[in-house]
């Protein structure tokens, strides 16, 4: 079957002169490339339309929905972003209820304010050393459900951004006896679906809707994401209707030719995930020599299917040394940037496309910097949740605290007072109090502390947090 990146090529060979958009007409410029110029077509007799395709679009995600697992796929040129935004809107009422993992994604905070939900959460257990959140369990999920019947759907987070995997099998069990969809926000993890070993993924594993950035973990651009669904649980045209509404009208063919393009290779080159996962795993056992530093996951875990293999967590603690100063160190002594650094611990990540040179340069700079780790820094690691934190007490609905009359106090004197906005640990941006949630002293606190100690907190400006006026 022809790829679509050739069916562009193919079509902009022909001889036909473009009255219509976009506006560099196929001509290179400096600021465009001619190969991307070449495919920027829009929608004409012949390319298609992703909101209602029926030609080389339809085919694309066809080819993409049977390496996925999936009865149909569809093509996100705005990010898993859109695709969380899409599904949580799709699989809910206007004003209704989801249960979701309290480490979700921005966006699906987003879809629970645009479409006025009223949340449960699912607290993770926070991990230690580092303190991260794990995945959601099946337990947790139960339990939730079971105390509140009018759930419409699930949405948990698997891998989490620190790599941590939800046991997706046992969770879409207990999300099914309520007869109702589980929606994985699978954006850490489009390597999965190619991983033949473990069929981990989460399509392969019962979920009912699966978001993957194929941007994040696959040789793939930057906003490039594929949502994938199966089974009977979600309403298809509710879902396209959200899609529409949440993408561009104007998608990009470059983006969906290099989704395509990147499915494609996958598919044709299986053996790079048990390479990939193998080059990891020495580099985890390697790694164990260090004295100092410590590294998540244990290779141990990676067999368990507990940890995704990619995210290398580079623990600081017990070195002395804070995970910011210690990404500063990587940075400018070894010329290695890392994903994300936080008082706490760095976090490294390596995907398919990392060859044993790169794998090679890093092991080499953690065994020396684990010699030298040039004390400094405060170590301390925090989490959204911290285990002494209480749980957040809900006084409004997230979207009647959005949209009653705001205003913005000092931090120091918000205690008592009910959040607007959302407050979050950046990156990556899991919240420690949304909209709606009281900032109680503790929380105040906490915030007050994490700014202290380095941490980047959204949703404070110069010190200042909007609340709801006379909340
Ligand atoms: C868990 C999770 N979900 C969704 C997203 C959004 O993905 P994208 O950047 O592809 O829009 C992110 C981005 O970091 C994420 O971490």
């Amino acid at each position: 079957m022809t790829s679509l990146l050739d069916e562009l090529k193919d079509y902009s060979e022909k001889n036909i002169y473009p009255c219509h958009m976009p506006g560099h007409k196929r001509h290179a410029f400096d600021h465009i490339p001619q190969d991307i110029a070449r495919i920027d077509l829009t929608e004409v007799e012949g390319t298609d339309e992703l909101h209602d395709p029926s030609g080389i679009i339809l085919e694309a995600e066809r080819f993409a929905a049977l390496q996925l697992g999936a009865d149909e796929s569809f093509f996100l040129i705005n990010g898993s972003s859109s695709g969380v935004l899409a599904a949580v809107s799709s699989c809910t009422d206007k004003g209704g209820r989801i249960l979701m993992a309290r480490n979700s994604h921005r966006s699906a905070y987003n879809a629970v304010y645009l479409r006025e939900l009223d949340p449960v959460y699912v607290f993770p257990e926070v991990m230690e050393m580092p303190c991260i959140p794990e995945a959601v369990s099946a337990d947790e999920v139960r339990k939730a459900l079971d105390e509140n019947p009018d759930i419409q759907a699930v949405l948990i987070v698997s891998p989490t951004y620190e790599g941590r995997l939800a046991n997706i099998r046992a969770v879409a069990e207990a999300v099914h006896e309520k007869g109702i969809p589980l929606i994985v926000d699978e954006a850490h993890g489009a390597h999965l679906s190619f991983d033949e070993e473990s069929r981990a993924d989460a399509i392969r594993s019962g979920a009912d809707i699966a978001i993957q950035s194929v941007h994040k973990t696959l040789p793939a651009p930057t906003q490039t994401a594929v949502l994938s669904v199966k089974g009977s649980l979600v309403d298809r045209v509710k879902l396209r209707r959200f899609l529409s509404i949440y993408q561009s009208s104007s998608p990009s063919y470059p983006l969906m030719a290099m989704t395509d393009g990147c499915i494609r290779y996958m598919a044709d080159n299986r053996a790079l995930i048990p390479a990939f996962k193998d080059n990891f795993e020495k580099l985890l056992k390697r790694l164990e020599v260090c004295d100092k530093l410590i590294f998540r996951p244990f290779a141990g875990e990676l067999h368990s299917c507990m940890a995704d293999y990619g995210k290398l967590l580079i623990c600081t603690e017990t070195a002395g040394i804070s995970g910011t100063n210690a990404a500063k160190v990587l940075r400018e002594k070894y010329g290695i940037e890392t994903e994300m650094a936080c008082p706490g611990y760095v976090l490294a990540m390596f995907t398919v496309c990392d060859d044993k040179a790169g794998f090679e340069k890093v092991l080499n700079a953690l065994l020396e910097f684990d010699k030298d780790p040039i004390l400094s820094g405060n170590a301390g690691c925090r989490h959204s949740f911290d285990k002494d934190l209480p749980v957040p007490v809900r006084v409004m609905k997230p979207a009647d605290a959005v949209d009653s009359e705001n205003e913005t106090v000092p931090l120091s004197e918000a205690a008592g007072r009910v959040c607007a906005d959302i407050i979050s640990m950046y990156p990556p941006g899991i919240p420690i109090l949304v909209p709606g949630e009281e900032i109680s002293d503790a929380h105040r606190d906490h915030i007050i502390r994490c700014i202290r100690e380095g941490y980047n907190i959204k949703g404070i400006g110069d010190g200042f947090v909007s609340v709801v006026k006379n909340g």
